[in-house]
């Protein structure tokens, strides 16, 4: 029986579509790998967001010379952003890679692995053609560029893959994230996005409900809603307009189902009746994932992301003054092209302002192919982008302690996700998360509060996890 192993980086899109692979891979017969060293099939689901991801895949393939070397028999493949972006640039650098499959083709994956383990077994088993593996079939599958073909056409290379879902896929069984949308139409001028996933494109509300309704049979209590601008979810079918304030609705309805979050928004298109519906659902999580990138108008302006730093505090006063204990957390690109300290200096000035929960901080990498790196120079030096960073940084760790010392004395729900820390003496550190997205860690003798909700008592706090412990039992009678 052959094995495969997927080694996933990036963010919730791939790890998502990982699971979705391993799930059409099991019922097409093949077995999952415990290790990479044992396994016959290996696939790299890679990120092309900034060029460090693309550079650490690249030497991770290098790195899988020799195991080609001790398994002819075997494939390699790539998959995921990265497929898209270089296709056959993938085997000229790496040679010894098999399969390259963009995000839009991972359906046809199960089959065209089936099919290259059949050549290379035909191949080494023909003893006047042993020896010719390695020039056996290579086999790319990936979607139409949206630049060279008509808007249905590249949507319609972009095919939803959904395969029944193994729970032993997923990292736990009660938690889950659910796709309801495809691809990004922003086009910021920074991102490869748009170009990697193709055109923005909504799944059937129907077919959303089918699948939170399966997931949640299975024993999943939490469920993450993805999409790249999830707040631009919108279905039309039979003169009706379906949106997220809509599929909250619908998907709170299921019962079983604790607890619902969704990312990622794009701060354009938060209507009133998406944080009324946040507001007034009690599943539904107050954590906003809302990336910012930029204080600066200048810069917003270049990364033409359609707000200006104004429209976003308005935003953030309204989702404060709507949804009293929301938690909002960011994305900040330091070191954009022409980014001045004046301008970098209105990024810290919306971090002070905003009492964010926590920022994601990255310095701008330059993506061929995207706007960005045709319109302008990467013009700010790398010592100038790595002292942003530590300087943005610096003041989000420190308004994330002031928000979280608030939680002391307090107490606070979570749901337990496992465990953090194993001690000498047998017990363990479990953590879990609020429902506004805070880690709350605490003390247990094992690990069988995992999976369920749990209240605890708040004694302590750094600038990304509470310190918890369970409430004394109370003893009732006698
Ligand atoms: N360089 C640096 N950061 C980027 N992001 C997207 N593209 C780039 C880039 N070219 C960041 C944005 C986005 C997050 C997922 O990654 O902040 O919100
Ligand atoms: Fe990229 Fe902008 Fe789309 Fe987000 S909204 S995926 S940053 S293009």
């Amino acid at each position: 029986m052959q094995k495969f192993y997927i080694e996933t980086v990036g963010c919730q899109m791939n790890v998502l579509d990982s699971e979705l692979v391993y799930s059409g891979l099991v019922q097409s017969g093949l077995v999952p790998a415990t290790d990479r060293r044992n396994a016959d099939i290996i696939l790299f689901n890679t990120c092309s967001i900034r060029q460090h991801a693309e550079d650490k895949i690249y030497s991770a393939l290098g790195r899988l010379k020799h195991w080609k070397v001790l398994k002819p028999y075997g494939v390699l493949g790539v998959i995921g952003c990265m497929a898209q972006k270089d296709q056959n640039i993938i085997f000229q650098r790496a040679p010894h890679v098999d399969l390259v499959v963009g995000p839009g083709q991972l359906e046809l994956l199960p089959e065209t692995v089936h099919q290259l383990l059949d050549e290379k077994l035909q191949r080494t088993s023909e003893p006047n053609l042993v020896g010719r593996g390695e020039e056996s079939g290579k086999k790319l599958l990936v979607s139409l560029k949206r630049r060279e073909h008509r808007h249905a056409e590249v949507a319609g290379s972009f095919r939803l893959f959904d395969p029944v879902r193994n729970p032993e896929a997923r990292l736990n069984r009660f938690q889950a994230m659910v796709r309801i949308m495809f691809g990004c139409d922003k086009f910021c001028t920074y991102c490869i996005v748009p170009s990697v996933r193709g055109p923005e494109q909504s799944r059937p509300p129907q077919e959303i409900l089918d699948e939170v309704r399966r997931l949640v049979g299975q024993g999943v209590v939490e469920i993450t809603l993805i999409g790249q601008a999830v707040n631009s979810y919108c279905y039309k079918a039979g003169g009706k307009t379906v949106l997220l304030s809509d599929i909250l609705y619908l998907v709170s309805a299921v019962e079983g189902l604790r607890r619902l979050c969704f990312v990622t928004n794009y701060p354009r298109g938060m209507g009133e009746d998406l944080l009324w519906a946040v507001r007034d659902l009690p599943k539904v999580a107050g954590h906003l994932h809302v990336p910012a990138q930029s204080g600066s108008d200048g810069v917003l302006g270049r990364m033409k992301r359609n707000y200006s730093a104004t429209e976003y505090r308005e935003l953030v006063n309204r989702i404060y003054s709507t949804i009293p204990n929301a938690s909002i957390t960011s994305d900040f690109i330091v070191g954009f092209c022409g980014e001045t300290d004046g301008e970098f200096l209105q990024t810290v000035e919306l971090v002070e302002g905003s009492r964010f929960r926590n920022s994601f901080i990255f310095k701008y990498s330059e993506r061929p192919g995207t706007k960005s790196a045709e319109l302008y120079s990467d013009d700010v030096p790398e010592p100038v982008k790595k002292m942003r960073n530590r300087v943005l940084l610096a003041i989000q760790d420190k308004i994330s302690l002031e928000q979280n010392r608030q939680f002391i004395g307090k107490t606070a729900e979570i749901l337990v996700e496992g465990i953090s820390r194993q001690f000498e003496n047998g017990g363990v550190q479990l953590s879990g998360r609020t429902s506004c997205g805070r880690i709350v860690v605490f003390d247990a003798p094992d690990d069988r509060l995992t999976g369920q909700f749990l209240k605890l008592n708040i004694y302590d706090a750094a600038p990304f996890t509470l310190f918890g412990r369970q409430p004394e039992p109370v003893f009732h009678g006698k």
